[in-house]
């Protein structure tokens, strides 16, 4: 299957704020919804009810809407099963979970390794476990940080392999850099979790692998069987979806033997609760405690759905419907997506470098590389060009993204880079009004007319 290249026009009408003449270049963060997901939604409202708390037709039509969702979701990822997803509000909230799920099973000695690649949502749990919570019960574990290489953004894989050792329980490491567009080779990093032979408790001797899949989920296919992941994470707000839902898969076993994350109702078995015992429900609803974002799940399984229709890759319709989502029909929705906003990014990375003063950070042009670009202009503060392409009409970012110890490891001062962004609605004029506003902004004096009147916002770090 390989659908040609997408009509974007027609794609673009369905989001009003790409409609609006904005370049919608803050993808990363955020991407925006099409107007069919806003008016599923808003047909969800006056029919739902909660799920699994109900005999009404209400209940039990929204529970099998939102049990569906976990099915699609699951298929996009080609997953198993549903029992393998766990709903979180974000990525974030995922890998919290997977840090307090297996936080008693750490034992003296261990260590977690990570990368200076990280977001600050996969480095500050791990620090935080280690340094902080584990120290209060007694226990040393060390958390272990890879290096990359500074001109090509690469993860080094030498030092990573160096750090990991039979007390390894766990790599935690991005799929796609947010701020240098690193992509980490998975298998080689699953070959150095297999060949650590820490003993876990299930039995396995190897190191866990959880990827962050917050930017690499919204560009790529994902086959969490083929890499073998133990755990990824993303998040649908990243996908078109509203925000509000995050994403874990796990390996179906390392679900059923793990602690929950959240306890309380609905994540207990029907009428299990006892003074002395208290027995979970079944997978995944274990991992579903409280009420959830019933209809952020529905409307984000859509998002998939819909993604689909939209890129053309099949010849029927998904969007609105429950029926099975073939493998190769998610792989070939997401080849489009990934050839389109690669191309984009090639072409915006081949024009910003003309820019005089502008230093383009991370995957030289033509590497695999997430579809974002970041940069910084000598003697021109990050969060002023930000300011100053926002009056321009460009949605942009400055600040560290996150991405903090990478900014430190480059040694840049302030911590901050400018990044566009760029996602499936995007056009190549897009690029080339973003690129001409970054060329304005740089050849126009600090502080004058174009950059005046621009706020500076604080950076979410
Ligand atoms: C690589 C990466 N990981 C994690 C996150 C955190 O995502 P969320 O804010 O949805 O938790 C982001 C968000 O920008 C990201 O880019």
């Amino acid at each position: 299957m390989d659908p040609k290249d997408p009509d974007i026009e027609r794609i673009r009408d369905q989001f009003d704020f790409v409609r609006s003449g904005r370049v919608v270049t803050n993808n990363a963060a955020s991407t925006q919804p099409p107007r069919p997901l806003l008016d599923l939604y808003r047909s969800l409202i006056p029919f739902y009810e909660n799920v699994h708390r109900g005999q009404s037709n209400a209940s039990g039509w929204t529970t099998d809407r939102f049990e569906a969702a976990y099915d699609t979701i699951a298929q996009w990822l080609n997953a198993p099963s549903r029992r393998s997803i766990a709903a979180y509000r974000n990525t974030t909230e995922a890998h919290n979970a997977v840090m307090y799920s297996l936080l008693t099973e750490f034992r003296d000695g261990d260590n977690v390794v990570t990368t200076m690649l990280e977001h600050n949502s996969n480095y500050v749990p791990w620090h935080a476990l280690t340094r902080e919570i584990l120290p209060r019960l007694g226990r040393r574990v060390q958390c272990r940080i890879a290096r990359f290489d500074h001109a090509t953004g690469r993860l080094d894989l030498d030092h990573l392999a160096s750090l990991v050792d039979t007390r390894t329980k766990l790599i935690c490491c991005t799929g796609a850099s947010n701020f240098l567009g690193t992509k980490p080779p998975l298998p080689a990093i699953r070959a150095i979790a297999d060949a650590s032979g820490y003993p876990q408790p299930t039995g396995e001797r190897r190191s866990r692998l959880l990827v962050d899949g917050a930017q690499l989920v919204p560009s790529s296919f994902v086959d969490v069987q083929a890499l073998d992941l133990d755990y990824l994470s993303f998040s649908f707000h990243k996908m078109m979806a509203p925000f509000g839902v995050g994403i874990l898969y796990a390996k179906e076993h390392l679900l059923a033997s793990s602690l929950p994350f959240l306890y309380g109702g609905d994540m207990i078995a029907d009428g299990q609760v006892f003074p002395d015992r208290v027995e979970y429900n079944e997978l995944p609803w274990k991992f579903s405690a409280g009420t959830p974002n019933i209809l952020g799940l529905i409307v984000s399984a859509q998002a998939l759905r819909l993604a689909v229709d939209l890129i053309g890759a099949d010849r029927r319709l998904y969007f609105r419907t429950e029926d099975p989502l073939p493998a190769p029909v998610v792989a070939a929705t997401m080849q489009v997506i990934g050839r389109h906003t690669a191309r984009l990014t090639e072409r915006a990375m081949a024009a910003l470098a003309t820019v005089p003063g502008l230093r383009l950070l991370g995957v030289p042009a033509g590497g695999p590389r997430a579809p974002l670009v970041a940069f910084t202009v000598a003697g021109r503060s990050p969060f002023e060009l930000a300011a100053a392409l926002n009056e321009l009409g460009v949605e942009s970012r400055a600040g560290c993204h996150c991405a903090t110890l990478a900014h430190h490891d480059l040694g840049l001062d302030p911590p901050a880079s400018c990044r566009l962004s760029f996602y499936l609605y995007n056009n190549l004029t897009d690029v080339d009004r973003a690129v001409d506003a970054v060329r304005r902004v740089v050849a126009t004096a600090p502080g004058s007319a174009v950059t005046a009147g621009g706020r500076h916002r604080r950076d979410a770090a």
